[in-house]
């Protein structure tokens, strides 16, 4: 079977920050969660630090996320290693910051085959250096060239045409999602033009122009839609034919999808 993809042709489930509805997003106890819960894919976002570490972090700083304050670019991994990025959440579990590495690690060691959507963030401003540094730890992991596209484990998404083409242009068989909420990019010719191999619409997006699903299918890309945490939404995706659902709830999705 290919990596993540559903047995049951509805959305596969792709555990958004981890199961970040539960636990602190980004962290490793949120991943673990996520796939014991069976989700079929990991996303998480990628930034470099000041000494070219990528780490799984959503915003430009570490404010909201951990218990001290700065912008991850200007900080060394050693100095994001002392601080804890878990007791912020409710759950209240300390939690050090996460690596590419390391989430790559738990997603490959996983008993069954598991697909984690990487989010490079901010791609302009550090020109082509977090695709660089991205395809340096793929190639390291031995899964930045997959014997095809549906067989990867690793898929790359960006809200940036200049990020996936970089991407494909240097890994032509890795698939890359093109992400975004703008018709003409997603729906028209931006997304063919870089070569993306899929297209993710926010579910708002989605529920305004459900005919964006089946305009990928016809030029043969796949659909991620993010993020639906709604039963609603969840059937939409369902019934339009979305390939893959990013949730901060993977296990309550999952029991949706059952009557789907
Ligand atoms: O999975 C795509 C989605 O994560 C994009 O939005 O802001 O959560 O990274 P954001
Ligand atoms: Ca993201």
């Amino acid at each position: 079977m290919s990596a993540g993809i559903s047995r049951s042709g509805k959305p596969a489930v792709v555990a958004h920050r981890g199961a970040s509805g539960e636990l602190a997003e980004h962290t490793l106890a949120a991943y673990e969660l996520a796939l014991s819960q069976g989700a079929d894919g990991l996303e998480c976002d990628v930034r470099l630090t000041a000494d070219g570490e990528l780490v799984c972090i959503h915003d430009r700083t570490i404010d909201r996320t951990s218990d001290a304050s700065g912008v991850v670019s200007e900080m060394s991994l050693a100095q994001l290693r002392e601080y804890d990025f878990g007791s912020w959440h409710r759950s209240g579990r300390a939690a050090s910051v996460l690596t590419l590495r390391e989430l790559l690690t738990l997603t490959l060691d996983w008993h069954r085959p598991v697909r984690l959507f990487i989010e490079t963030k901010h791609p302009v401003r550090f020109g082509s250096m977090v695709e660089l540094k991205l395809l340096e730890v793929l190639h390291e992991f031995g899964v930045a060239a997959p014997p095809s596209a549906d067989h990867s484990r690793a898929v790359v998404i960006s809200f940036s045409p200049a990020g996936v083409w970089r991407v494909r242009r240097t890994a032509p068989i890795l698939p890359t999602i093109l992400l975004g909420d703008s018709i003409r990019i997603i729906g028209g010719t931006a997304a063919t033009a870089v070569g993306a191999t899929g297209v993710g619409p926010s579910i708002e997006t989605l529920r305004l122009h459900p005919d964006l699903v089946d305009r990928a299918a016809a030029a043969g890309r796949v659909t991620y839609a993010w993020t639906c945490d709604d039963q609603a939404d969840v059937q939409l995706c369902a019934d339009l034919g979305v390939r893959w659902l990013a949730t901060n709830y993977p296990a309550r999705v999952r029991d949706w999808l059952v009557t789907v």
